[in-house]
């Protein structure tokens, strides 16, 4: 089966850590992020993916070449970003299946545990236009939702509201009939869930909802960011792309975590990084050479290559950029980002919850 990978995004939720990196290819887990989708698409029967890229373009191909994880690898490239459908339609020039075919449209920053064979196997056996993967959210109310008739087929999509009709929402991950991507205009900027997806229920074709509640996270926050790599380092869903077995935390090679420091909760020491002894590292990812003097805490955060953080500070829910700096006794809290070489100094009273 061929696979579409939409990985043109600019990521700006993420920023910094999307300003020099595109968000499909932020170390999770200790790899590119799209190494755990490749390794997937590869084991549900994927043995060619197209990249729909855009921003960074160039930087995929440096980074997985012609062939990855079992599969082959074809480059399409929009000049001007064309949207999600737009995207579709430009990268289904590289396919090279037959046109009742079924084509696996994946979003490049989605971990899903689900499983893509029965979706496809539900798309053939009702010889459907379009299959989406619709997950259950316990707050539909921050999405977009997506019922479906008894017989699975989706009735609407409906944008964002306070009183969702079902709790089943888009999961991002599409089979399309090849022939089906045909329908979405060319050189264009076209958006599957706001144009393609409803124009094609209007017009009475065949589009099934699979539904699955398995785990299922869309990284596109920092936090979900961080929850992803987590996730991965602990088991929590498997990939055959994680260098290493799950457990409390994963070591890349040159790492080096004193005895005399806590280090869990499915973090991840990127290379040469070093955590002195009385740190406590909780739940965060330590890109490559980042530094967590002693005493220092963090939890649930992003640490960027190089970033440094100094005796006694604290930094929970924080993202730093390549080669910030935080100075000892600092406290960092709630969603804080720290731009690229930036430096705080050291605080010269230490700030406590308790005063
Ligand atoms: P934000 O800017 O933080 O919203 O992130 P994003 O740019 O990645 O957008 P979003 O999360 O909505 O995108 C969903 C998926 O579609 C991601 O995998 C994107 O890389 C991809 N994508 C979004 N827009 C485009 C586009 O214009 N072209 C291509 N090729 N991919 C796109």
């Amino acid at each position: 089966m061929e696979a579409i990978l939409l990985v043109g995004g600019q990521g700006t939720r993420l920023r910094p850590l999307t300003i020099s990196t595109p968000k499909p290819l932020l170390p999770t887990a200790g790899v590119a992020f799209l190494a755990h989708q490749l390794a997937r698409a590869r084991a549900a029967g994927v043995d060619r993916i197209v990249f729909a890229t855009s921003y960074r373009a160039e930087m995929f191909e440096a980074a997985f070449g012609d062939r990855a994880y079992g599969v082959d690898l074809v480059y399409v490239s929009e000049d001007e970003p064309l949207g999600t459908g737009g995207a579709i339609r430009n990268a289904s020039r590289a396919l090279t299946c037959g046109a009742d075919d079924p084509v696996l449209i994946l979003n490049g920053d989605i971990l899903s545990g689900h499983d893509v064979q029965a979706q496809v196997e539900l798309h053939e056996k009702a010889a459907a236009e379009v299959t989406l993967h619709l997950t259950v959210a316990d707050d539909p109310s921050r999405f977009g939702c997506v019922p479906t008739g008894e017989d699975g087929r989706v009735t609407a999509f409906l944008e964002k509201t306070s009183h969702p009709v079902t709790n089943q929402i888009n999961a991002g991950c599409y089979v399309f009939r090849r022939s089906a991507i045909d329908t979405i205009p060319e050189d264009e900027v076209v958006s599957v869930e706001r144009e393609t997806f409803p124009s094609l229920i209007a017009s009475g074709a065949v589009v099934m909802g699979y539904v699955e509640a398995g785990y299922w996270l869309d990284v596109g926050t920092p936090e979900a960011f961080v929850r992803g790599s987590c996730d991965l380092v602990l088991g929590k869903l498997a990939s055959p792309a994680m260098p290493g077995d799950p457990g409390e935390r994963l070591t890349l090679p040159g790492a080096n975590v004193s005895p005399g420091a806590v280090v869990r909760g499915g973090t991840t020491v990127g290379r040469n990084a070093v955590v002195e002894a009385g740190a406590t590292v909780l739940g965060s990812v330590l890109l490559d050479e980042a530094f967590v003097a002693e005493g220092a805490t963090v939890r649930d955060s992003v640490l960027s290559r190089g970033a440094r953080v100094g005796p006694g500070a604290i930094l929970d829910g924080v993202i730093l950029g390549d080669a910030a700096v935080v100075g000892p006794g600092n406290e960092l809290r709630d969603g804080l980002r720290v731009w690229p070489g930036i430096e705080l100094p050291a605080t010269a009273v230490r700030f406590s919850t308790d005063a």
